[in-house]
C-alpha cells in the first residue's frame, strides 16, 4: 500500500478529537466550510476571528460537533502574540484569513506580513504542518505565457503585470504565497498550499462575501449591465474545504495543489446561470461588444486528483449557490422552475 493511503487509512480509524487544528479566518466563506469539514471528520478545531463575539461568526456555533469540539479565539494576523495563543498545542494550522478585495488598505500587510506571522507563530508553537490558502490569482496573471499552455503548479503570476493592471489582490496573494514558502523552509514547517479559483457554493456565514456578490448577486439583480470578456476558473467551496483536509491528511503532500473545477468564458457562465434561472434579469451583453472573445485556457489539477480529489460540476454549484442566496434573502425569490 502506498504511504499516503496507509496514512489516510490510519486517519480513518483515528480518534481525531485529540488532534487539535486551527483555522485562521474561521468565520469567512471558505473558513466556515473548512471548519464544518474538519468538525465532520472529528477534529478538535480552534477558529480565529478578529472579533469572535461578532454576530457574523455565530453560525459557527451551530455546526455539527461545534459544541463539543470548536472553540473560537480572538486573533489578528498582524498581532503575533494573538496567533501564538491560538496555535498553542495545535498539530496543524490552516491559514485561510486574508481580505478578498483590491481596495482594502490593509490588504498587503494582512496578506504578506500576516502570512509571515502565521508561519513563524506556528513554528514557535511546535506546529508541524501548515496548509495555506492561496489563489489562482497567484498563478495565471502572466501576459507572456502562450495561450495554448496548460497552467499547472509550476506557473506563477507576474508581479509587474499585477501592478500594471492594478490587480493588487493577485499581487498580494502571489507575494504572500512565496513568503509562506520561504518562511516555512527557514523554520522547518511542512507547508502545503491549496490554490483555489473563483469559489462559489453554499454560504454558511450570514454575510455576503465579495466573490459571490460580484459573480452572482450583481448579475441576478440586474445591476451589472454587461459581462467581462474574460475566462475564469470556478470551484465549489465544499471541494475547496475537502482539498484542504485531503492535503493535510496526506503526509507526503507538499507545495502547491491547484483546486479548480471548471474553466470557461464569462459568456458561458452567464448562459449557464440564465438557463438555470431564466426568471432573473441577467445581462446578455459583453462589455467588449463584438470584439473577439478572450481565448479559453486550461489548468491541470492532476496533482490534486492524484490524491483522490473529485470536483463538483459547476452547474450543481451554481444551483446550490443561488438557492442559498434566496434562502438567506440576498436575492429575491422569483418563481420559475429551474432547469436542474
Ligand atoms: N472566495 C474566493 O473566490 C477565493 C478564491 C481563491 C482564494 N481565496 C482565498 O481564500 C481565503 C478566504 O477567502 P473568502 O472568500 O472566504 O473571504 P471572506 O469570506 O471575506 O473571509 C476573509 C477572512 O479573512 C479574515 N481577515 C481579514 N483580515 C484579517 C486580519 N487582519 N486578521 C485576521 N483575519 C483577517 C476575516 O476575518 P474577520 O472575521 O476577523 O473579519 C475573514 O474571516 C483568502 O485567503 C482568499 O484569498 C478566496
Amino acid at each position: 500500500m502506498h504511504a499516503n493511503h496507509r496514512f489516510t487509512a490510519a486517519m480513518d480509524g483515528a480518534d481525531r478529537s485529540s488532534m487539535v487544528v486551527c483555522v485562521t479566518g474561521a468565520g469567512g466563506f471558505i473558513g466556515s466550510s473548512l471548519v464544518k469539514e474538519l468538525l465532520q471528520r472529528g477534529y478538535a478545531v480552534r477558529g480565529t476571528a478578529r472579533n469572535p463575539e461578532d454576530r457574523k461568526n455565530a453560525h459557527l456555533h451551530s455546526l455539527d460537533g461545534a459544541k463539543e469540539r470548536l472553540s473560537l479565539h480572538r486573533a489578528d494576523v498582524l498581532d503575533y502574540k494573538s496567533l501564538c495563543a491560538a496555535f498553542s498545542l495545535c498539530s496543524g494550522v490552516f491559514h485561510v484569513a486574508s481580505p478578498v478585495s483590491d481596495n482594502d488598505p490593509e490588504l498587503m500587510a494582512v496578506a504578506i506580513e500576516g502570512t509571515k506571522n502565521v508561519i513563524n507563530a506556528a513554528a514557535d508553537k511546535g506546529v508541524q504542518r501548515v496548509v495555506f490558502t492561496s489563489s489562482y490569482g497567484a498563478v495565471h496573471m502572466n501576459p507572456n505565457r502562450s495561450p495554448d499552455q496548460v497552467l499547472d503548479e509550476s506557473c506563477w503570476s507576474d508581479l509587474e503585470f499585477c501592478l500594471k493592471t492594478k490587480n493588487l489582490y493577485c499581487y498580494a496573494k502571489t507575494v504572500a504565497e512565496r513568503t509562506a514558502m520561504e518562511e516555512a523552509s527557514k523554520r522547518g514547517i511542512q507547508l502545503v498550499v491549496v490554490v483555489p479559483s473563483l469559489t462559489l457554493g453554499e454560504m454558511l456565514q450570514p454575510t455576503l462575501n465579495l466573490g459571490i456578490q460580484l459573480l452572482i448577486v450583481s448579475y441576478m439583480k440586474g445591476a451589472k449591465k454587461t459581462y467581462a470578456n474574460t475566462v475564469s476558473g470556478y470551484v465549489d467551496v465544499q471541494d475547496v474545504a475537502r482539498a484542504h483536509v485531503l492535503v493535510y491528511e496526506t503526509p507526503t503532500a507538499r507545495g502547491r495543489y491547484l483546486c479548480i473545477g471548471d474553466v470557461m468564458h464569462r459568456s458561458e457562465f452567464i448562459r449557464m446561470m440564465r438557463e438555470l434561472f431564466p426568471q432573473y434579469p441577467i445581462t446578455t451583453k459583453c462589455k467588449d461588444g463584438n470584439a473577439a472573445r478572450v481565448k479559453p485556457y486550461k489548468f491541470s489539477t492532476q496533482r490534486l486528483q492524484a490524491l483522490g480529489m473529485k470536483f463538483t460540476p459547476l452547474k450543481e454549484t451554481l444551483h446550490r449557490t443561488v438557492l442559498c442566496l434566496q434562502a438567506q434573502g440576498h436575492i429575491p425569490v422569483l418563481s420559475h422552475k429551474s432547469a436542474l
